[in-house]
């Protein structure tokens, strides 16, 4: 069954985000139809390395940095094929706060660990390149003296190259269409695309490319393949004697451990001065989507959390926070719950939940939220989880007018925050496609205007689209809201 890529994102949290394009791990989008050949999951991960492979250890150029999105690299014979944008970047959501870089690196990850595969460590902090890096990605007709000299250049030994092409090719193969010296047209109804698989497990992550190969019944197209030239994963496997995939063969332990590292390693290999975070592991308890909103006397909170790993389905949440007194209140919130993602090894599984909107004293407001779930305290080892209210989209905000657009947006600003600037953040892409933010200077009130007596408001009129958020200069840091407020514009009142 095809599923428009917009039902699945927005509305079947069972399948949430990212995770519905590898979940089942045959999925290949926008070909949905399982029996394609093809997989999204093999997509990522090529897309990972072939963005990768243009690292220079020595100059510190290249590197897992999104220059595989510009046209100039995809008509290189190097990157033959149609794998890296319509299904991959395409489809991954990079956004002003996650570089694409970092979505070609958390997909691959996400592949290897939702189809079979190790749990691979992951950090975040890419930077996309503004254009193509220097050529470099190895082809099946190159020789095996320049593979080593190629991985080497990305910073891998030999026997690295070897372990990380068996990691790979634990996914996907070669297509017909695309190598039809190498692959003949199967002519198979249930691999319509034509593509020879690297293994008998294609979608799945097990050391059957590496056991299959000793024991001589590999289909691997870059083994037996029909050009002998392009025999590439030939040579590389029998480089060493056949010792690295003897050992994978005779351990799925010791190939999986070993393809944890390398893939992690590939990932983070990065251009020279790109500094990337500690690694990010998923919180067990994690609000998402806030949004807080001034009306009048009141704040209204509204959200969803995700609960990892859990198949609990009847969970009692009690939010308690603090307000700017010092005083905290709870209140126990109606979860209404939205689904789970599963991987398919089900190591993991995450229930996401809404919550109903909540109201609560718009003066006192809100410093800190802490949860209890089922008893069980979620505050971070007592960090609890920081709310900013000093700077609110205010439900006084009113449409004048949908088409052409005219509306003021109201913002509330806390008295004696004292922002140094207000702006309107507008989240685009810039001329090379790299998320970006535009900020659009909003000026003080003439006169104060009281939202109530801990808010002031400042009003600006929109005149091109509704869809900001807001942003504000406090004490040198920038803060800002999360969702834009397109959708709760009032009618102004005539
Ligand atoms: C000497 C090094 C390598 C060579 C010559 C090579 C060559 C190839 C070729 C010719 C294809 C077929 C592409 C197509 O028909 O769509 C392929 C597919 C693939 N490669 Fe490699 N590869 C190498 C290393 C790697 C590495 C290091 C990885 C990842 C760690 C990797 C991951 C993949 C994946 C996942 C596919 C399947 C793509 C799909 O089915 O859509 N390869 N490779
Ligand atoms: C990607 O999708 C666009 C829009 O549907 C289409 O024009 C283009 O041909 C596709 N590119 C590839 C490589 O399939
Ligand atoms: C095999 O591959 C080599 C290297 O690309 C090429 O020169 C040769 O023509 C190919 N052979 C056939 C039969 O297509
Ligand atoms: C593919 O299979 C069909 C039906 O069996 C047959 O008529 C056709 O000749 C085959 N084509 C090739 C290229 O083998
Ligand atoms: C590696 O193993 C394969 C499959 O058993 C065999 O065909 C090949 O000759 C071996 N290569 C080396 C270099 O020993
Ligand atoms: C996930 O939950 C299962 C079942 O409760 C548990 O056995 C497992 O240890 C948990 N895994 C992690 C990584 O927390
Ligand atoms: C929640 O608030 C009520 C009323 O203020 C209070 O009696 C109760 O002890 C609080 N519960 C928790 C768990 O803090
Ligand atoms: C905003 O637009 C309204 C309606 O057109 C108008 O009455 C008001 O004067 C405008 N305010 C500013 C500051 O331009």
């Amino acid at each position: 069954m095809f599923i428009p890529f917009f039902f699945i994102l927005l509305y079947n949290r069972d399948r949430v985000g990212i995770s519905a394009f590898i979940a089942p791990c045959d999925f290949f989008f926008p070909d949905a139809n399982a029996g394609s050949g093809r997989s999204d999951a093999a997509d990522w991960i090529r897309t990972a390395y072939h963005d990768m492979a243009t690292h220079n250890v020595n100059d510190g150029t290249g590197g897992l940095d999104a220059s595989i999105r510009f046209a100039e690299e995809q008509s290189r014979p190097e990157n033959i094929g149609d794998g890296f944008i319509n299904n991959t970047i395409n489809v991954l959501g990079a956004n002003r706060y996650v570089s694409i870089a970092d979505t070609i690196a958390l997909a691959a990850v996400m592949a290897f660990e939702n189809c079979g595969g190790p749990e691979i460590s992951y950090r975040g902090g890419r930077v996309d390149a503004d254009g193509p890096n220097t050529p470099g990605v190895p082809e099946p007709q190159d020789s095996l003296d320049s593979h080593i000299a190629a991985f080497a250049r990305q910073g891998f030994t030999q026997t690295e190259m070897i372990s990380l092409v068996a990691c790979g090719h634990s996914f996907g193969g070669v297509q017909h269409s695309l190598f039809p010296d190498v692959v003949p047209d199967l002519n198979d109804t249930t691999n319509r695309l034509s593509v020879q698989h690297f293994d008998s497990t294609f979608v799945t992550f097990d050391n059957k490319v590496a056991s299959e190969y000793i024991a001589g019944t590999t289909g691997n197209p870059l083994v037996v393949g029909l050009n002998d030239t392009k025999n590439s994963d030939k040579r590389i496997f029998g480089s060493d004697g056949n010792a690295t995939m003897l050992s994978f063969a005779n351990s799925p332990e010791l190939f999986a451990s070993t393809c944890a590292s390398l893939i992690a390693r590939m990932v983070d290999t990065v251009p020279r001065g790109v500094e990337l975070t500690e690694i990010i592991t998923p919180l067990p308890f994690k609000p998402a989507n806030l949004q807080l909103i001034l009306d009048g006397d009141n704040m209204v909170f509204t959200g969803d959390f995700r609960v990892w790993n859990t198949t609990d389905t009847s969970l009692v949440v009690m939010m308690l926070y603090d307000d700017h007194a010092g005083a905290t209140h709870n209140t126990t919130l109606a979860p209404r719950r939205l689904g789970t993602s599963f991987a398919i090894n089900a190591r993991y599984g995450a229930a996401w939940y809404g919550l109903d909107s909540f109201t609560f004293d718009g003066v006192a407001g809100i410093k800190n939220m802490r949860f209890s779930v089922n008893g069980k305290l979620e505050d971070q080892d007592g960090i609890g989880f920081a709310v900013q209210d000093s700077v609110l989209f205010s439900q006084s905000s009113c449409l004048f007018s949908p088409h052409p657009v005219s509306a003021r947006i109201d913002i509330a600003v806390r008295n004696g925050v004292n922002p140094s600037r207000i702006y309107l953040e507008h989240a685009t892409t810039d001329s090379t496609g790299r998320p970006t933010v535009i900020e659009t200077d909003i000026a003080p009130p003439t006169q104060p205007i009281a939202a109530n007596s801990a808010y002031s408001i400042w009003s600006h009129n929109l005149t091109d689209n509704l869809f900001y958020t807001i942003g504000a200069e406090i004490n040198g840091a920038k803060i800002s809201t999360w969702a834009n407020n397109a959708g709760i514009f009032h009618s102004c009142p005539t």
